[in-house]
């Protein structure tokens, strides 16, 4: 099978950066046409600048980087240093990149991208808020049909909400543009909290990152470990969950997830559960499916997946 084309949207953050340093690392599957950077995480400065750091890291200079847009569509942008650290990826000591950022703006790159291949060929992965895909899918719903699907990370059901009781955070900061992206007819899959707190970093695991040896696998286990402590405090896990890697590793190896294929609808008007994504796991509401919904992982075989592709790097 010819690798899968993708365009990554991201706002690193450190499991954002795992994911990118699987995609990077795992050329057969994978054929990374660019990234586009989304103020998430972090604002935007810091999650484009983060994003030439993690190709840099990866060896791989050559990867064109955009810079997507600033704010959610509708909101004031609310941000998560207290998970990822004042610069969004704390941990690991990396040089300030110094791969230029490219000129043209991630959304028009998205388009551009789209109408220039062949149609149904491009995988979009957002891996943050969905801003920069609504604000693509609106300026130019021409793309719509040409998008073979959208692999995401974002949302919850059983496990409700990590920035709020009600919302996981990728959903929370830009409810309008997910709403826009679930409600557009193309190919979803979904990565929520029920599948990603499952994959999580236990120190064994840690430590087979670490033993890698390079400056890979030093500086994710640094990661990790860093970021592992707001989970550990907040819900008594065992380690860092990797969300964003669930959604890169499902490009390589599909079997190791399960889930359902169900309708998805994002709540966008009450401030109490603004951003929860309202997953019709049990079919009760006769809505049409929309998302293939994540439920479960094969974590020893996402974590066996990933040790071996990082040392690649
Ligand atoms: C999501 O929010 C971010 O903090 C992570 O990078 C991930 O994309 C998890 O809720
Ligand atoms: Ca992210």
């Amino acid at each position: 099978m010819p690798a899968q084309k993708i365009i990554i949207d991201t706002d690193p953050g450190q499991d954002d950066a795992v994911a990118i340093l699987l995609a990077l690392a795992s050329p057969d599957e994978i054929e990374v046409l660019g990234i586009t950077a989304v103020a998430g995480n972090v604002p935007l400065a810091l999650t484009q600048r983060n994003a030439r750091m993690v190709c840099e890291l990866a060896g791989r200079r050559d990867i064109r980087v955009f810079a997507g847009c600033d704010r959610p569509l509708g909101r004031d942008l609310v941000t998560a240093e207290h998970v990822h650290g004042k610069s969004g990826l704390d941990g690991p000591v990396l040089p300030e990149p110094d791969m230029p950022l490219q000129d043209q703006h991630g959304v028009d790159f998205i388009i551009d991208t789209l109408r220039a291949e062949p149609e149904g060929s491009v995988t979009l992965c957002p891996l943050g808020p969905l801003t920069n895909i609504a604000m693509a899918i609106e300026k130019a719903p021409d793309i719509i049909p040409r998008i073979r699907k959208l692999v995401l990370m974002g949302g919850a059901y059983f496990q409700v909400g990590n920035i709020t009781p009600a919302a996981e955070f990728n959903i929370y900061v830009d409810p309008q543009a997910a709403r826009i992206v679930f409600r557009a007819g193309v190919p979803l899959v979904v990565m929520p909290l029920d599948v990603t707190h499952k994959a999580l970093v236990t120190a064994e695991r840690n430590n087979r990152f670490r033993a890698i040896g390079s400056h890979v696998g030093i500086a994710v286990a640094q990661m990790t470990e860093f970021f592992e402590r707001f989970d550990k405090e907040k819900y008594g896990s065992e380690g860092a969950p990797l969300h964003d890697p669930c959604v890169t590793a499902y490009l390589v190896r599909p079997d190791l997830f399960k889930g359902r294929h169900v309708n998805v609808e994002i709540e966008t008007q009450s401030e109490l559960t603004m951003g929860m994504t309202v997953a019709d796991w049990w079919g009760v509401s006769g809505r049409a499916p929309n998302a293939m919904f994540m439920g479960d992982i094969d974590a020893d075989g996402f974590f066996a997946l990933l040790t071996d592709r990082l040392a690649r790097l």
